[in-house]
């Protein structure tokens, strides 16, 4: 589907989902007024317990709108869709102008939450306005009627929340392809304009890590995608770096920074965080661009790696990184294990690894289009290393990210590892005698 084509069909939805959301809502709050009212139950209660009545309907609506709040951004950040236009149209409007997520968060609540309080407003010229025409209905009347239609718009609003998660679960997921609908531009402007939590958590992990690596030998990133953000940990250590990845489409973004491009993104802001781990307290701009510097010097080889064949690349290297490369390119647990093998197979005898997963994610979500995500946690990443690698304390770790809203998973999975040399033999032995069909695919890039 175009993005265009997908762009209406998203817009078309919500539009009727909020069309229903609102009469359903106005149908259900405006009969639970009346039938407070009419029911005349609290018709001798004063008038100061009255108005206490109405500010805790107030806060059970607040309670019941939170509640939705978080469901619809979840809505938005997976499907493009959401129960209220005004929220998504917030939404839409900062996710083009902003990479921050809290903003996007903000605007999406301001517009949702704004629209209920307009409707509130017609329901108070309702109530006052019939008790000010009519002599049945008095002041009193119009409060209780107010607090009636809050409750239930408060239980309107955690039902909608529950309708909307199971929704969410039971969806049949159609995965995006990464050979038709991945687009480098829309991947760098959704999730790096600025470093986002994961980011913060990955690159001290990384920078930590390389510590580890043997100094002055090459460094290969596999599945690097269109990004540098952690190649600038690497650059001093690595004798040269080769970037790997499934799409020329993202190699050629790369090829594009490193030709200087002025259309090639901005990886700055990522440089300084790197030089902050490595404890430069504030990196000056002449810092950062020999940093940048360096990095070009030392990027050698962009190689199109497939995961998929048993020899992605044909040799072996003392340092392997690829963070968000096989967790984030299947959906089928069996797949990603297999793809792990075969990128582990990459790291020499007593070789680093570094690797990073989206914790539990079936998805992730870039410009509405759902990538897929293996749906792994460091349980499963211990099982698929321990095997050829060494794990000592803090080679596995949980950062929490909280990044559900926005790109679709709230936590990630960090590892480092050094393969044990006898396993690593071991595993030269079973290849070796594997078949020798598949063929290794190593398309040299440019250089
Ligand atoms: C979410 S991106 C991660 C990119 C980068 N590592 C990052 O941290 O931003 C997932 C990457 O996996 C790559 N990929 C998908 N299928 C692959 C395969 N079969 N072999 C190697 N890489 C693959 C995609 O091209 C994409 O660049």
């Amino acid at each position: 589907m175009t993005g265009w084509v997908a762009g209406l069909r998203t817009w078309t939805i919500s539009l009727a989902a909020t069309v229903a959301s609102s009469y359903a809502l106005d149908a259900w709050a405006a009969t639970a007024g009346v039938a407070v009212v009419a029911s005349g139950l609290l018709a001798g209660v004063d008038r100061p317990w009255v108005v206490a009545l109405l500010v805790v309907s107030y806060v059970a609506w607040g309670f019941g709108l939170r509640t939705n709040l978080r469901a619809n951004l979840t809505l938005l950040a997976t499907t493009g869709t959401s129960t209220n236009v005004l929220s998504k149209a917030a939404y839409d409007l900062t996710r083009r102008t902003t990479g921050n997520a809290r903003v996007q968060r903000l605007a999406a609540a301001v517009g949702y939450v704004g629209s209920q309080v307009a409707a509130e407003g017609v329901y108070y010229a309702g109530a006052f306005g019939a008790a000010t025409l009519s002599d049945a209905v008095t002041g009193t009347d119009a409060l209780l009627f107010l607090a009636g239609a809050n409750l239930a718009a408060a239980l309107y609003e955690y039902g909608l929340a529950r309708l909307t998660a199971t929704f969410l679960r039971r969806r049949p997921r159609r995965y995006a392809s990464f050979d038709t609908d991945w687009v480098p531009a829309e991947y760098l402007a959704g999730y790096y304009r600025a470093v986002e939590p994961d980011e913060v958590a990955t690159i001290a992990f990384l920078v930590e890590a390389v510590r580890g690596a043997e100094p002055d030998q090459p460094v290969l990133f596999f599945g690097v995608g269109p990004t540098l953000h952690h190649v600038f940990a690497v650059a001093e250590v690595a004798s040269e770096i080769h970037l790997g990845d499934f799409l020329p489409a993202n190699l050629a973004e790369i090829r594009r920074w490193i030709d200087r491009d002025p259309g090639a993104h901005d990886w700055r802001p990522f440089v300084r965080y790197t030089l902050q781990c490595e404890g430069v307290d504030h990196p000056t701009d002449e810092e950062i661009a020999a940093r940048e510097d360096l990095t070009r010097t030392k990027i050698t080889e962009l190689i199109r790696v497939d995961a998929r064949h048993r020899r992605p690349v044909d040799r072996r290297y003392p340092t392997v990184i690829s963070p968000y490369c096989a967790d984030s390119a299947t959906s089928d647990r069996a797949t990603w294990e297999l793809y792990m093998r075969h990128i582990t197979d990459l790291v020499e005898p007593g070789g680093l690894f570094v690797t990073a997963a989206l914790r539990r994610c079936r998805g992730y979500t870039v410009a509405g289009k759902t990538f897929p995500g293996a749906d792994v946690d460091e349980h499963d990443l211990r099982a698929v290393i321990e095997s050829a690698f060494e794990l000592v304390d803090g080679s596995i770790r949980v950062r929490s990210t909280a990044q559900d809203a926005s790109h679709g998973y709230s936590a990630i999975v960090l590892c480092q590892a050094h393969r044990r040399p006898n396993q690593a033999r071991a595993s030269a032995r079973r290849e070796k005698s594997a078949t020798t069909a598949a063929q290794p695919l190593h398309h040299r890039g440019e250089r």
